[in-house]
């Protein structure tokens, strides 16, 4: 007999179901999207004290990955205020305190290993130092280098060896080119069943002079790189860092739980 809690999952998984076969509704939430990046509307929240550069619905998901997937290391490109770092950092911090309760012994936040990378090409002192002097700080690294610059990717590798669970989330530069290599660098590190997450695939459904004065836009930009390298992948055989061939299915399910997003087909999920 099923139970309260798997008629309540099951009801939510219908609830979702129909969200994603409700044109009407995915549609206003379009406009709703486009709005907000008209008033920058993302960048208004912050997360324990640092400005993260994302809509609320969309840490949500975050939290729920983390949650879920109970990773021991994240990757994260684009630290900006350092906002993203703190939010992972926390929530793996929450791991480490429910790990703790369940095994029924004292909390030592030194002795964990679950820890986020975060590489920016450009980290300023007044960020890297409120990022430092955060109690989050612990478990955060930083490296300061282009995403896709041969060397940071071999510091990223290197640093990801020592790992089991891995969760990337890709929110650097936004062209076409720059996510395809950063995709082609990172995401054979995905663990299976955890995700690589392509931030900023809503590029895509923006009209063109919304980006003008951005090097990406309509046909370059974080969607068009993902539906690339999942093609790529289809045609050629790519193993992932375990050995293991590398396959990745976009998960619309978060996309159609969140509905405002500003990733839409850009939960990839390593399947
Ligand atoms: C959208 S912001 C990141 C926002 C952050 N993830 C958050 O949610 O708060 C983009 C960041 O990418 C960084 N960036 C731009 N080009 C880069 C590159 N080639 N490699 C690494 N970082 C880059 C910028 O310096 C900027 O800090």
């Amino acid at each position: 007999m099923r139970s309260e809690n798997e008629k309540y999952s099951e009801y939510v998984s219908g609830n979702i179901e129909k969200i994603g076969k409700d044109s009407g509704f995915l549609g206003l939430s379009n406009v709703w999207i486009r709005e907000c990046i008209k008033k920058n509307y993302a960048q208004n929240f912050t997360w324990l004290g640092r400005p993260i550069i994302q809509i609320p619905q969309d840490t949500y998901a975050i939290q729920e990955l983390i949650w879920s997937c109970r990773p021991d290391l994240i990757i994260e490109t684009g630290i900006a205020h350092g906002g993203s770092l703190i939010l992972s950092a926390s929530i793996l911090a929450i791991l480490d305190y429910c790990d703790a309760v369940e095994q029924g012994r004292e909390l030592n936040p030194n002795t964990s290993r679950r820890k986020v990378l975060g590489i920016d090409i450009d980290i300023r002192a007044h960020n890297r130092s409120a990022i430092e002097s955060h109690p989050m700080s612990h478990k955060i690294e930083m490296i300061e280098g282009s995403s896709i610059d041969d060397d940071v990717i071999s510091q990223v590798k290197h640093i990801a060896q020592g790992y089991e669970r891995i969760l990337i989330f890709l929110d650097s530069n936004h062209t076409h080119e720059h996510v395809l290599a950063e995709l082609k660098a990172y995401a054979p590190l995905t663990s299976i069943n955890s995700y690589c997450v392509v931030w900023d695939t809503g590029v895509e459904d923006l009209p063109e002079y919304f980006c003008e004065d951005r090097p990406w836009g309509l046909g370059n930009n974080p969607k068009t790189a993902a539906i690339e390298y999942l093609k790529l992948l289809e045609l050629e055989t790519v193993n992932g860092a375990d050995g293991k061939r590398l396959k990745f299915e976009i998960d619309k399910i978060i996309e159609h739980k969140l509905v405002l997003t500003a990733s839409p087909d850009g939960f990839l999920k390593r399947v």
